[in-house]
């Protein structure tokens, strides 16, 4: 029989997202601080470490892993990895969010290992501001990126915009029209409060959900649809094509019960929730003695009562969470 994982909230947690690296060779400022120090290598999983992790997940129930950062593709040997990962018994689903810079590289290699879905982050399609929101990234490598990917001919392909009051609010059109005429998906997200930024100040840049969805609507239509990917996407279908478009609203819709989700930071803590700081060590116990998988598996299911209900992103009186995007996954 293979196992379940249920939460102390009722809720079946059958997704991980693991980070593979915190590094990333952009520097987005809603994710990241201009100078960033990375961890030590000692400090993160090592891939053998990361493939007994996704063993473990596994193990327990989990049918889907997405693979995060950072950026995956720029860690040393990631394709050794997703190969592995990708023929493991009773895995579903494996997917991929990355910024597109390497896509050109790996894209047929995903393809090959068994990824068929890829989640690909553009908040700009105008070069100049591109560079500005991403700080060190090529508009280029990522438009090339996108055309590799539809090349390889992955089952989908999302794109990921994070709109910013000010910043990028006049690209939300654009980016549908982009999105639509190469028959892609796209997901508007609202920025959350993961790491202390100094660049911006985040509740001057909030741009609502609710809002990007108006201006596509009366621009393009949106209509009704039950697409689901089991994340907290809310997809729309776009009028007259097939990309539907999906809002992210940590902030002005709560979605945390219906989570189904884990993650596993670099340094290999199991976190039980974007927003809050439950968490184990699977590294501790797999640097430990008698480290093996079934040791893992028990300890992920026991964590299933440590996970919060949900998370407080709007309260004023709950502290912000440190640690930034690129050490979760995303
Ligand atoms: P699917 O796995 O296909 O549902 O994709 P996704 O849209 O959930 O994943 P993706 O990696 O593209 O993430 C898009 C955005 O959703 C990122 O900003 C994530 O941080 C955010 N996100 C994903 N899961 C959660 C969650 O459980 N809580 C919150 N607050 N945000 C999440
Ligand atoms: N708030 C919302 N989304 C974020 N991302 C990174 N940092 C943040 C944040 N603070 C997004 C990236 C990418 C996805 C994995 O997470 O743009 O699309
Ligand atoms: Fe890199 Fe993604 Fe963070 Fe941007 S949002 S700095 S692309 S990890």
């Amino acid at each position: 029989m293979p196992k379940k994982l249920i939460d102390g909230f009722g809720r079946h947690i059958n997704y991980a997202r693991l980070s593979v690296t915190d590094r990333c060779d952009f520097r987005c400022v809603y994710c990241m601080a201009e100078e960033m120090e990375f961890l030590p290598r000692k400090e993160i999983l090592s891939l053998e470490e990361l493939l007994q992790v996704g063993t473990a997940l596994i193990a327990s129930g989990i049918s889907k892993i997405r693979l995060t950062g950072g950026e995956p593709l720029i860690r040393k040997n990631i394709m050794w990895l997703i190969e592995r990962i990708g023929a493991l018994d009773g895995l579903n689903e494996l997917t991929l969010t990355t910024n597109g810079s390497q896509l050109p590289k790996y894209a047929e290699d995903l393809k090959k290992f068994g990824v068929k879905r890829l989640n690909i982050s553009i908040d700009s399609l105008q070069g100049g501001k591109f560079k500005e929101i991403t700080r060190t990234g090529q508009l280029k490598s990522v438009i090339d990126g996108i055309h590799a990917a539809i090349d390889a001919g992955f089952e989908q392909i999302k794109l990921n915009s994070v709109i910013l009051k000010n910043r990028n609010d006049d690209e939300i059109l654009p980016l549908v029209d982009f999105a639509r005429s190469k028959n892609l998906d796209i997901s508007f997200i609202e920025e959350m409060p993961l790491g202390e930024i100094i660049e911006h100040d985040r509740q001057v840049t909030f741009y609502s959900s609710d809002n990007v969805r108006k201006i596509i609507d009366n621009e393009f239509g949106l209509e009704d649809s039950d697409k689901q990917t089991n994340g907290p996407s809310k997809y729309f279908k776009l009028k007259n094509s097939t990309s539907h478009v999906g809002f992210i609203s940590p902030h002005s819709h709560n979605f945390c019960g219906d989570c189904n989700r884990v993650r596993i930071t670099v340094e290999g803590r199991l976190l039980l929730c974007l927003g809050n700081e439950h968490s184990i060590d699977l590294r501790a116990l797999m640097r430990g003695e008698n480290a093996d998988v079934e040791t893992l598996r028990q300890a992920i299911e026991a964590s299933m009562s440590a996970k919060p209900e949900r998370h407080y992103f709007d309260a004023a009186d709950q502290p912000q969470i440190v640690r930034f995007m690129n050490m979760t996954g995303g």
